[in-house]
């Protein structure tokens, strides 16, 4: 079985040291950022949009898994596309045509996601599973970050194979040291973090704890 892959996110990231920060957890092993949108509209909070990941591109090589929580993905998809991101992933409870989004995501020449909050049953997510490469579970609801994990959402990682998906399936919420061992025995691809690696000095230890490996 492959590693699975660490996915720090950047909400808990120094802002005004971005490049920086970046860096620092690539360089500590971090496989691809997790960038998380969020528009005021789908959750409460405001993040950042195109601009932030257009920059990100300019200062590293690395994947670009944007987490889109906005109410109209149709609208924006193919802006943060052309900003460079490689992963593009909408929730599929948006009340817009979503099966639209991912077709001008994958247009575009990204990778189109969806994402299911923690009380949305797989089979939401089913007409959407042959166009998607991402299947991304939350495992908080969205919002914030440094929430606890909801370890129910793990039985949809089984669930999701048994529709016969098999693309990537990600976690997102609440990963840190003792629930990561969970997820990874659930079978996930990609395990998010964002207080577990951006709160803790010294990065490249963190991402080794998430992965089970000695510190
Ligand atoms: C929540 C976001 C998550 C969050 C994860 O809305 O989608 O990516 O930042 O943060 P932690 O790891 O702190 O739960
Ligand atoms: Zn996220």
């Amino acid at each position: 079985m492959p590693d699975v892959k660490i996915a720090p996110s950047i909400l808990s990231a120094d802002f005004a040291n971005l490049d920086a920060e970046v860096r620092d957890v690539l360089e500590g092993g971090a496989d691809l950022l997790h960038l998380d949108v969020m528009d005021g509209h789908f959750v409460p909070n405001i993040t950042f949009g195109p601009p932030v990941v257009k920059s990100l591109r300019r200062a590293t090589d690395a994947v670009l898994d944007c987490h889109l929580m906005i109410t109209e993905p149709t609208k924006y998809v193919e802006s943060f596309v052309k900003a460079g991101a490689d992963w593009v992933s909408i929730h599929v409870e948006a009340p817009d045509d979503i099966a639209a989004a991912l077709k001008i995501i994958q247009d575009a020449g990204a990778r189109p996601g969806i994402v299911l909050n923690p009380d949305t049953p797989v089979e939401r997510a089913e007409p959407y599973l042959a166009d998607v490469g991402l299947v991304l579970i939350m495992s908080v609801f969205p919002g914030f970050g440094g929430q606890s994990f909801i370890a129910d959402v793990l039985d949809k990682v089984p669930a999701l194979r048994a529709l016969g998906y098999e693309g990537e399936i990600s976690i997102d919420g609440g990963i840190a040291e003792e629930t990561a061992p969970l997820a990874i025995a659930a079978g996930v691809d990609v395990m998010v973090a964002g207080t577990a690696v951006f709160g803790r000095e010294d990065r490249a230890a963190a991402i080794r704890a998430l992965r089970g490996s000695a510190a």
